[in-house]
Order: C-alpha cells, then sequence, then structure tokens
C-alpha cells in the first residue's frame, strides 16, 4: 500500500452578519478609514453581536457548512480539533461543546491555542493522526470570537481585529497530495508583546486586574510588524528552499491575514506574483485562527488538484511557521 499522506478533502466558513466598517470605528475612537487602510488594508470586520454567543457558535455554524458542503455523516467524524484563542470558557473544552452539537458523537475534541498560530500548528497535529493511520476523519476548525477580548477604546488594536470561522476535513490520502512539510516555529522572548495581561494562571482575575483593563488583548504593534515580517519571511523561503521549490511551481501563498503589509513583504521575499498571494483582509481583518481556513473557503473555487499550496502564518508567544501541501481535489 502507498504511504499515507493527509490531504484536505472539504472546506466550511461562516462569519457574522454585523459588519463593522473602518467609518464605524472612527465614531468609537480617533482613527480614520485612510490611516487603517493604508497601515492595515482592512477595510471592515465581522462582529459576532449576540452577547448570549461565543466562539463555539461560530465553530458550529462553519463545521455545519462543511458537512452540509461535503455531504459527511457527523456521525463518522473520529477527532475534532478546535483551533482557538478565545474559547468559550477556561477549562471546558469547546471542541466538545461543538462536537456534540454537530452530531459527531463518536468523535473526541480538544481546543489547541497557539494564537494566530492555532490553525497552522493546529494543521500539524490533524496530519500526523490521519498519517498514524490511526483516525480517518480529523475535522480542524479555526474559530475566534475576537470581539470578546478587543478593548473598542484601543485604537492600536481594535481597527485589527473581527470575528469568523472556518473548518477543513482531513482524510487520508494514497496518491501522494496533501500535507507535504512544515517549518514551525515558537520563541517565549515574546510573550509580552501579545497578550491578555490577566485571567491566566499567572495573574489570575481579581478586583484589580478588571479595575486595571487587563482582560483585552494588547499589543506593542511596531514589535510584532518587525518579529512577523522576518519570521513569516523566512519560514516561507526556507520551506520552498527545503522542497526545491521555485517561485513559478508555487501555485498559492495562503497567509495569515493580520496586516496587508506582512503578507507583501513575504510575497516579495518568495517572489510571488500578485496574482498567486491569496487575500480576504480587507473585509474579515485579523479573525485569528479562522483566517486559514477562511482564505481557504473564498477561494476554494480556484484551486485545481495537485496545486501547491504554501501556507505562512505568525502570532502571539511567538509562535510562527510555514505548511506545504498539495491540494487534493477540484471543486465541482
Ligand atoms: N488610527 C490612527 N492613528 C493611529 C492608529 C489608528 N488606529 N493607531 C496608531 N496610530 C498612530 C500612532 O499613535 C502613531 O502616532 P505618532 O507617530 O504620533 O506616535 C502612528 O499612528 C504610528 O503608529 P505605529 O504603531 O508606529 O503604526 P504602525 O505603522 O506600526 O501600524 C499597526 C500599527 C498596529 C497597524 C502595525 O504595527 C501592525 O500591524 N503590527 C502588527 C500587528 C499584528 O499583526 N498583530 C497580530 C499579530 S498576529
Amino acid at each position: 500500500m502507498n504511504k499515507i499522506t493527509a490531504a484536505i478533502t472539504a472546506v466550511g466558513a461562516y462569519v457574522p452578519d454585523f459588519v463593522l466598517t473602518n467609518k464605524i470605528l472612527e465614531t468609537m475612537v480617533d482613527t480614520n478609514d485612510e490611516w487603517i487602510i493604508t497601515r492595515t488594508g482592512i477595510k471592515e470586520r465581522r462582529i459576532l453581536k449576540d452577547d448570549t454567543k461565543g466562539t463555539s457558535y461560530l465553530a458550529i455554524r462553519a463545521a455545519q457548512d462543511l458537512i452540509k458542503k461535503a455531504n459527511i455523516d457527523p456521525l463518522d467524524i473520529d477527532l475534532i480539533l478546535m483551533a482557538t484563542a478565545t474559547a468559550d470558557m477556561p477549562v471546558a473544552s469547546t471542541a466538545a461543546y461543538v462536537a456534540t452539537n454537530i452530531g459527531a458523537t463518536n468523535a473526541f475534541g480538544y481546543d489547541l491555542q497557539a494564537a494566530c498560530s492555532s490553525f497552522l500548528f493546529g494543521m500539524s497535529t490533524a496530519a500526523a493522526y490521519i498519517e498514524s493511520g490511526r483516525y480517518k476523519k480529523v475535522l480542524l476548525i479555526g474559530a475566534d470570537k475576537m470581539s470578546s477580548i478587543v478593548d473598542y477604546k484601543d485604537r492600536a488594536t481594535c481597527i485589527i481585529f473581527g470575528d469568523g470561522a472556518g473548518a477543513v476535513l482531513f482524510e487520508p490520502n494514497y496518491e501522494g497530495l496533501g500535507l507535504q512539510d512544515e517549518y514551525l516555529r515558537t520563541d517565549g522572548e515574546g510573550r509580552d508583546f501579545l497578550k491578555i495581561h490577566a485571567g491566566g494562571s499567572l495573574y489570575p482575575t481579581s478586583i484589580e486586574t478588571i479595575n486595571d483593563n487587563l482582560h483585552n488583548i494588547v499589543q506593542e504593534g511596531k514589535t510584532v510588524f518587525k518579529f512577523a515580517v522576518t519570521n513569516m519571511a523566512d519560514a516561507c523561503e526556507l520551506i520552498m528552499k527545503r522542497n526545491n521549490l521555485t517561485n513559478q511551481e508555487v501555485t498559492w501563498l495562503v497567509p495569515h491575514q493580520a496586516n496587508k503589509r506582512i503578507i507583501d513583504a513575504t510575497a516579495s521575499r518568495m517572489n510571488l506574483e500578485d496574482s498567486k498571494v491569496l487575500m480576504n483582509i480587507e473585509r474579515y481583518g485579523n479573525t485569528t485562527s479562522a483566517t486559514l481556513p477562511l482564505v481557504l473557503s473564498d477561494f476554494e473555487h480556484l484551486f485545481k488538484k495537485g496545486d501547491t499550496i504554501i501556507f505562512a502564518a505568525f502570532g502571539g508567544g511567538f509562535s510562527w511557521g510555514s505548511i506545504y501541501l498539495k491540494w487534493a481535489y477540484d471543486k465541482q
């Protein structure tokens, strides 16, 4: 029998209806549409307005979209990996709740957190389960309700983030398609540059942490930008070299959507023409764990069996990396 590789065989997505435009943000903080577009490339983002719903709601909708489109029986799903930085609650696994609510009652599931690299690292985890031969259907969901941790008085962060979810199904492939190689890295020296200060075990929630507004995401934008540009570009260059891939042989770049300038710098290092660089940042902003599957969902119609796709991400921690994958199907 041929070696088992782990292929993406279906994609689903969900974004909430409410559109938070730059114009609306102008009424909330001291900013303007032109600054946001030129500095980030973002025009609008989606926000889950319902306070009674958490990240699981977004994840369930994305998973249901995939299940419907791919016409799979949720009972056949073996494992649900939930990539998220905004779990519904601490401790109780969001993946468990999602699995039950989509009818995947034969599956087990757990959450996987590596900030904006959660989905990229989740691809590696999902692929390892498939390649081992242990499981046949692994559902990887990337979902974040970033609006639940954004301070809408902080213009340095509130302009960037949005809510959304995407899901992919990993299955065994015997033609050599799917995940080919990965380069994944972390550097704990970076943790103070992009974080939520309190609410974890180091600084548990207290009256003081609430009064001091320490439960929202904060970042030192310039430092994050510098590390993101260098590391994402380095990772992509390395994975291309290691696999003897020329810029002509790369069909698509699927990058984390944090800032258009970071994506442009990465694409430029790879020497890729613009038409190969997939972006939807202008419509969704940075949805953290959902950026990569939302790109896959928006551009799935362009992909052909055998296409060479390079994924790249950078996030808090710091965490970053690149994955080389061969697309496994033509869209019907
Ligand atoms: N609107 C208008 N002006 C703003 C602003 C906003 N929303 N946010 C910051 N500014 C101002 C700053 O106060 C500063 O003014 P000053 O020169 O008078 O001090 C000026 O714009 C430049 O600020 P700076 O932070 O240096 O801008 P920047 O070019 O680095 O862009 C980010 C800011 C946040 C867009 C950019 O640093 C970035 O994208 N960083 C990476 C963030 C990221 O990717 N995070 C997630 C990682 S997964």
